[in-house]
């Protein structure tokens, strides 16, 4: 899907996601100190602005300005903390070294060779920093390939995991039950997780 296709499944309905953060987001983040975060595909904001509400400086990314219209005017009263920025993390790689936090909810990355755009996500963390990348379990996935989509054409939290050097230390790398009923019209039951931490 590019910037169209997601700014028409926005328009499609008055809200597209739940307006509450991710699970995984809550219970892997919680116990962290705020400092910087960047939200990689920040979608309708709703990470973003949770992060904001406890005292982190949050960068939200997004290829829809649909969405990241919607994320403002959500977070309006937290704009002092809050960067909505449109662009496409495929194409073009965020700050690099900047934040304390960089997290990936749901983000469709297609894998390329090389893995040039992969890299740049990775090289936004800085030193001591944290990545936390969820993902829906391939087994929730199968209705997509009726669509024309492979899902293995995209980046898994665990193929990223593997793809880390020895500057990470791996905290988190499984599946488990999403904590949160799937969004409407989907079948996932599980998320694949990966927290890992940039060594200083
Ligand atoms: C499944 S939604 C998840 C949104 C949000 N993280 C959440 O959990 O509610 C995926 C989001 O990634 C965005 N996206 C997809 N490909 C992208 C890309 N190449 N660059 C930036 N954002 C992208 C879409 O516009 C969409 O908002």
């Amino acid at each position: 899907m590019d910037a169209h296709d997601w700014d028409e499944r926005y328009r499609s309905r008055e809200r597209l996601f739940s307006g509450n953060p991710n699970g995984v987001l809550v219970a892997e983040v919680a116990d962290l100190p705020p400092g910087r975060a960047l939200d990689l595909g920040c979608g309708e904001g709703a990470d973003a602005i949770w992060l904001a509400r406890r005292g982190w400086r949050v960068t939200g990314i997004d290829l829809s300005a649909v969405a990241l219209e919607r994320a403002a005017a959500a977070g309006a009263d937290l704009a002092d903390r809050l960067t909505w920025t449109r662009g496409d993390l495929a194409a073009t790689a965020p700050e690099q070294g900047a934040f304390d936090l960089v997290s990936a909810q749901y983000l469709p990355l297609p894998k390329a060779p090389g893995d040039a755009a992969l890299r740049g996500l990775l090289g936004a963390v800085a030193p001591g920093g944290t990545l936390l990348f969820a993902g829906h379990a391939l087994n929730g996935l199968g209705h997509l390939r009726g669509e024309g989509v492979d899902p293995t054409a995209f980046y898994q939290p665990a193929e990223i995991a593997r793809a880390l050097d020895r500057d990470w230390f791996v905290e988190v790398d499984e599946t488990r039950l999403r904590s949160a009923p799937a969004p409407a019209g989907t079948h996932h039951t599980h998320d694949t997780v990966l927290r890992a931490r940039r060594l200083d």
